[in-house]
């Protein structure tokens, strides 16, 4: 009996998995399964939490260093889409000056992913605001700091 349930669960995760890569690509279908960058960090230099208007959310985190992006992670209690996004987003986010960063939009996830169905695009933007938020958070807490302390970033 067991086995012929776990043969049933088997077929329909398969069946899910199916229409998944169907639906939305390979690409983000492997990154749903391997979500890269996913966790809080702690210390970031800058972090943001925005709210979708679909009501889920998305946290970045970013660590900088010269004006530069070189560690970032997400987290996000939103749809797979918003976890492959929010996973891009850190991705992309990486390695990226502050300026380069200024250019940076959902549309710039939505290439990389080669798309995704129109109900599911705002999550891409929902990433690339929280990307945003992120720098802009960084950005006062550097103003706020001793000129001492600013020199060292
Ligand atoms: Fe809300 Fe994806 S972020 S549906």
């Amino acid at each position: 009996m067991n086995d012929q349930l776990d043969a049933f669960l088997q077929q329909v995760q398969d069946r899910i998995f199916e229409l998944t890569r169907r639906e939305f690509g390979e690409k983000v279908f492997e990154r749903w399964q391997n979500p890269l960058y996913m966790g809080d960090m702690p210390h970031a230099d800058g972090h943001a939490k925005l709210k979708g208007t679909c009501g889920d959310s998305m946290e970045m985190y970013l660590k900088v260093a010269d004006g530069r992006v070189v560690d970032a992670s997400f987290q996000t209690d939103g749809c797979g889409p918003s976890i492959v996004c929010g996973s891009y987003a850190a991705e992309m986010a990486r390695g990226k000056t502050l300026e380069e960063l200024l250019e940076f939009s959902g549309a710039s996830i939505l290439r990389e992913l080669g798309g995704l169905p129109t109900e599911h695009e705002h999550c891409a933007f929902l990433a690339a605001e929280s990307v945003k938020a992120a720098v802009d958070d960084y950005m006062i807490k550097r103003v706020r700091k001793p000129q001492e302390e600013r020199t060292s970033d």
